[in-house]
């Protein structure tokens, strides 16, 4: 299976390695290489892996499926629905030291990194990502495209919106309710339901203005 990386900058990078462990660890693939949109990228090489064009080049380049390695919600919720239009097929990248109980719903084309768990009744949704070290307790709901960042932690049954950003050493309390395409700032605490396209920081959350 050819498996192209859609975006070569640092979140990538990040899911080329989830593929490259996976690979280690007995997942047939191949990884050809990166298509990203910087010219300054342009024919180098990222990770030992080719930089082989933009997204225009895709067509052109020899592919079974893709991972999605860009990390704005806003981008990558636009590029996986104009592929997904296209009928392009996704992997669903998840590393080997992750943690899912069995129960657990993971959506296409969503990204697992190193240390994340998901406990039982966990349901991510399709081109989400759950980043390094993360946790979603048991029954907690992730809308597509959103992204818990690395270190963040949602207690059980925290609904997270479509497109939102839970930022990186964030935690929210049992059951609060995150709003659609809301951020939430690094190491914010959330302790009441965050309305669509807040920004919220501190402890506890409130909006900054
Ligand atoms: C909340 C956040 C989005 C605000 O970014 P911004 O809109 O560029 O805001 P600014 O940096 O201009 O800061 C605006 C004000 O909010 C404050 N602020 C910024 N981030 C904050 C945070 N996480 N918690 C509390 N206050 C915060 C700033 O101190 C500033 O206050 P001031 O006006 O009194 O000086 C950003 O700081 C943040 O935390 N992003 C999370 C990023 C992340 O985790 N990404 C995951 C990568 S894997």
């Amino acid at each position: 299976m050819k498996i192209v990386v859609m975006g070569a900058s640092g979140h990538g990078q990040v899911v080329a390695d989830i593929l490259f462990q996976m690979w280690t660890k007995g997942r047939e693939m191949e990884i050809v290489g990166f298509l990203d949109d910087d010219p300054a990228l342009r024919g180098s090489r990222v990770l030992g892996l080719p930089v082989l064009g933009s997204f225009a080049d895709l067509p052109a380049t020899p592919h079974d499926c893709l991972a999605l390695g860009i990390g704005d919600n806003e981008t990558r919720a636009r590029v996986y629905a104009q592929l997904r239009q296209a009928r392009k097929r996704f992997v669903t990248a998840i590393h080997p030291s992750a943690v899912l109980a069995p129960d657990v719903v993971v959506g296409d084309a969503a990204v697992l990194a190193a240390g994340s768990v998901a406990n039982p009744g966990a349901h991510i949704g399709e081109n989400a990502i759950l980043n390094t070290c993360s946790s979603i307790d048991h029954h907690c709901v992730l809308g597509a495209h959103a992204h818990v960042a690395p270190g963040a932690h949602l207690a059980g049954g925290v609904v997270v919106g479509e497109g939102a950003l839970v930022g990186v050493g964030a935690c929210a309390v049992p059951g609060a309710r995150i709003g659609a395409w809301s951020t939430i700032g690094a190491g914010a605490a959330v302790t009441a339901d965050v309305p669509d396209h807040a920004t919220m920081g501190g402890v506890p959350a409130r909006p900054l203005a």
